[in-house]
């Protein structure tokens, strides 16, 4: 049993953590405890309740003053009780008041997990145990239903909320947030979040929490490339092997936020969910609002074993279908080979090069479509370009096909151009004010996914377009910000539902469309990894990581994405040198051992290469199609390392691991340099490959591997370790 009730007192046990929380004497739902696993424990010993001064009190708390919504740890708090901290929900009633105050009804216990209606989610198994417990406000008739799934194994708890109107009119939700975890013993906590830009993603920030919130947010539409919707909270002194980490990730593609803030009792609270600013959901009589679901993970060994749970997780809970837990085929991609210049004739020779080299799958990206030979029109008109291809698509694809390779194609299907089929039969299915221009970006415009009747088109288009040839892969692609908020289906009082609305849009496509081409390979990619999150994941396998290519800021893009994303749905492609984005010379080796992820390819026209760099292709292909359940699945450890960045990757068995390490500057009479490895099992052997060393895992672990003098521009080493 991982889910224990005793008087109103709940506890969620997983294989190494504990989760608590109780309603109380007046119900309300305090938070009690979240840490290292402890058994047979009411933690309720620990809430120390003192009277503050300007901390208000509930009417029924009577004369006791130290009872305050403001300064007590809750599971899920609500504005207008007189918590002046973030909280995760605030309604207006239909008389214009805004007070709430939610007490404990009843709970229930059961195997399995609710379906969350229309929203990408974790998947249960045999032994997920959930805990239900509803709140209901003492005046109105709203309810709120939290959800915890419990996946005792994989140390992650997964939460969700419901907010349901028993009432007879409508309420307007302003603010539907996830998830809360009140951390009310003061320490000093560090959070980790993951910001970047386009062709820049996922760098680490880790900042003390202080007075004043620290939050990562996205007001774009998409879940960004600016801020991703995943947070690591951790005491200051954690490090990437010791410490207390916690990991929330949220299961969604759209705006978001994540706060932290310390209070004025030295509290921390973390609150994380859909972005309250351009949000406002009207609630009718018997309706519900179903709120993303966040993943909650904890370690007590540093930063390390927090990202390996959330990958076995990932892997094992979100990314699921015919792809999951495969080797996924070593694909070629068109886009820096070619960009939009391109013909039949021209692809096929680079279809042909790939081909001889071992590349499994051809994928045509953008350019293929309408007329397009730039970004300036016909996303919308999902028809091969006649004057790129004498023989049609489906031709094109025959002819792949019959050089060994299957196909793939790059599709943009929120977007539409103004220069387009689809414009000028349907010039208002764009998002736009009334009155006013829209904002372009990239020369296009965004279609309204909130509407029904845009989405059924859009499915009927692309089902169409994959039935007409052997499309075996599909890369979903997504390339501006969303603005112009406002849509023509809704009422003036319902446009703050837009942007939920777009994603449930969004979603309910992804869904049709797999469900409907279920042996379809799908990456998802937004102008690179600007929706690299647990929602598309539960949808597409991998996600293309980042429009950058080159290795070097690679592997800080890609370092960034691991402290939360498993390296199984890493896209990574090896492309030409010198670089199209930065102009950096590196060698073939470095960039295909940074692109050796889950998700491997190449990204360049092969008949450019020399013939000694075909062959080095070829043993690279070799070599991945050796080493992927290494590559995709095996433990990643980041290593410690003074001058660059070193990964392992161990198998499950703990007999083989492949080491990659990337010096990042060159030094003359440098110092000497040691590695010392994680996760081998001490007592084997290892026969470390190709410098023939015999050492134990115990040495490899405490005393190191020294590594070899290194020159040049960024030096690579690479090891296998194969236990004897
Ligand atoms: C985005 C993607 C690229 C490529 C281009 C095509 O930027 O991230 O990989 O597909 O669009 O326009």
């Amino acid at each position: 049993m991982s889910i224990i009730v005793k008087n109103r007192l709940f506890t969620l046990n997983t294989a190494n953590s504990t989760y608590q929380f109780t309603a109380d004497a007046y119900g309300i739902l305090r938070h009690l405890y979240y840490g290292t696993r402890v058994d047979n424990t009411d933690f309720s010993y620990l809430v120390q309740q003192r009277d503050r001064g300007f901390s208000g009190n509930p009417a029924d708390a009577g004369d006791d003053r130290t009872l305050s919504f403001d300064t007590l740890p809750l599971e899920y708090p609500v504005y207008g009780c007189g918590d002046y901290r973030e909280s995760c929900l605030a309604v207006t009633h239909p008389d214009g008041s805004r007070a709430l105050d939610l007490r404990f009804e009843d709970y229930s216990v059961f195997q399995g997990k609710p379906e969350l209606a229309g929203l990408p989610a974790s998947i249960a198994d045999l032994k997920t145990e959930s805990l239900q417990v509803r709140l209901r406000d003492l005046v109105s008739g709203l309810s709120v239903c939290l959800t915890y799934a419990v996946f005792a194994e994989k140390d992650v708890i997964a939460r969700s909320v419901r907010i349901e109107n028993h009432g007879e009119k409508p309420i307007t939700l302003d603010r539907v947030l996830s998830c809360c975890l009140d951390f009310f013993q003061p320490a000093a906590r560090d959070m980790m979040l993951f910001y970047g830009r386009h062709a820049g993603e996922r760098n680490v920030q880790r900042s003390a929490i202080l007075h004043g919130k620290l939050r990562a947010e996205s007001t774009r539409g998409a879940s960004s490339l600016h801020y991703n919707p995943a947070t690591i909270v951790c005491t200051h002194d954690t490090t990437e092997t010791t410490g207390e980490a916690y990991a929330a990730v949220l299961v969604y593609s759209g705006s978001f936020l994540i706060s932290a803030e310390l209070d004025q009792i030295s509290q921390t609270r973390l609150v994380v969910g859909i972005q309250p600013e351009n949000f406002a959901w009207r609630l009718e009589p018997g309706e519900s609002f179903t709120a993303p679901e966040v993943l909650l993970a904890y370690s007590a060994e540093g930063l390390g074993c927090l990202s390996r749970r959330l990958h076995a997780f990932i892997d094992a809970h979100i990314i699921h279908g015919a792809w999951a837990g495969r080797r996924r085929p070593v694909l070629l991609n068109s886009w820096e080979a070619a960009y939009f210049d391109y013909d039949d004739e021209k692809l096929l020779q680079i279809a042909q090069s790939a081909a001889e080299l071992g590349v499994e799958l051809f994928v045509l990206d953008d350019g293929w479509f309408g007329k397009r030979n730039g970004d300036t029109s016909s996303l919308g008109d999902w028809y091969g370009n006649e004057n790129k291809f004498k023989c049609g698509l489906p031709g094109l694809c025959r002819k792949i096909n019959a050089l060994g390779l299957d196909f793939g194609i790059w599709i943009e299907p929120e977007m539409i151009s103004m220069d387009s089929e689809l414009y000028r039969a349907h010039p208002d299915w764009m998002l736009a004010a009334p009155g006013r221009p829209p904002i372009k970006s990239r020369c296009q415009y965004v279609l309204d996914l909130s509407r029904g009747e845009i989405v059924d088109d859009l499915f009927e288009q692309f089902s169409a377009l994959l039935s007409s040839c052997n499309i075996s892969y599909v890369k979903w692609d997504m390339n501006r910000s969303l603005a112009d908020l406002w849509s023509a289906a809704l009422p003036a009082a319902r446009q703050g539902e837009l942007l939920h609305r777009y994603m449930l849009g969004v979603y309910a496509l992804l869904q049709r469309l797999t469900e409907a081409f279920p042996n379809i390979l799908w990456e998802t990619c937004s102008g690179g990894g600007g929706r690299f999150d647990a929602g598309m994941l539960y949808y597409s396998p991998q996600i293309w990581c980042s429009d950058n290519t080159d290795p070097i800021a690679r592997l800080a893009i890609q370092r960034g994405t691991s402290y939360i994303y498993p390296p199984s749905c890493v896209g990574a492609h090896v492309s030409a040198s010198p670089n199209h984005q930065t102009g950096r010379e590196t060698a073939l080796a470095l960039r295909a051992a940074v692109a050796a992820s889950g998700a491997f390819g190449y990204e360049l026209d092969p008949a450019k290469l020399s013939a000694e760099e075909k062959q080095e292709v070829v043993a690279q292909i070799q070599d991945y199609k050796r080493n992927w359940q290494l590559y995709a699945y095996g433990t990643l450890y980041r290593l410690e390392s003074m001058r660059g960045q070193a990964w392992l990757r161990v198998a499950a068995d703990k007999k083989r691991a492949i080491l990659t390490y990337v010096q990042e500057g060159a030094d003359a009479n440098a110092p000497a340099q040691y590695l010392k490895l994680q996760g081998l099992d001490p007592m084997q052997t290892y026969h470390v490959l190709p410098s023939g060393q015999m050492l134990s895992g115990a040495a490899l672990l405490h005393g190191g591997l020294p590594l070899p003098e290194l020159r040049g521009n960024y030096p690579l080493v690479q090891r296998i370790l194969e236990a004897t």
